[in-house]
């Protein structure tokens, strides 16, 4: 079994779109709560080019997670600052790929001149949580009611982690 990790290719947006269906099917990952469509990921893709990099996980010839450096806001200020996404298969979980992936994908924002990740999380996404911790995410405080899923107030919480010191 030979796992990469490396970037993304449009060939790999059906991968994508299922693991990150099945992120929002489990309740767990996100405030979106409607499954997404080909059409939709195609859109994402497009403005996810150059400094915002996507990366997927491969295992043999299969995609099992990917992971994505998002716009955090559009005024030119944080344009150092990329939001940070992560999705894995659901049968993939927990086995340490997530942390290779992100880790790779600390390596690109680097690269890419990003000098701070901020991530939105659930405090009861317990895989989030331990991936993140194990990785040097710091907790910055939670969001009290901050959305609604399924028809109830959910708490978010706001990690970061600074890639670089200096400007
Ligand atoms: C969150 C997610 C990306 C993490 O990736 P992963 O491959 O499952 O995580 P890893 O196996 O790399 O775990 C990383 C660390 O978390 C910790 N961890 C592992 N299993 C854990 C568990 N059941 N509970 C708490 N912490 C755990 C460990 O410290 C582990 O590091 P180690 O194995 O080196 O000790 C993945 O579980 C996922 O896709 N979940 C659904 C979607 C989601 O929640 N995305 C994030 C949205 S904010």
């Amino acid at each position: 079994m030979s796992l990469a990790i490396r970037k993304a290719n449009e060939a790999d947006l059906e991968a994508i779109l299922t693991i990150y269906n099945q992120g929002i099917a489990d309740r767990i990952a996100t405030l979106e709560s409607e499954e997404k469509d080909y059409a939709y990921m195609r859109r994402w893709f497009d403005e996810h080019q150059g400094r915002y990099a996507v990366l997927v996980a491969e295992l043999d010839d299969d995609v099992i997670g990917w992971a994505s450096l998002n716009r955090y806001a559009n005024r030119c200020a944080y344009d150092g600052v990329a939001d940070l996404s992560i999705y894995m298969e659901r049968s993939h979980r927990g086995k340490g790929v997530g942390k290779a992936l992100l880790e790779k994908l600390e390596e690109v924002a680097r690269s890419h001149g990003f000098y701070k990740i901020v991530l939105f999380t659930f405090p009861f996404n317990a895989l989030g949580q331990g991936l993140y911790k194990k990785c040097g995410y710091r907790e910055v405080g939670v969001f009290h009611n901050q959305g609604i899923l399924d028809g109830k107030f959910v708490d978010v919480m706001a990690m970061e982690k600074i890639l670089m010191t200096e400007v």
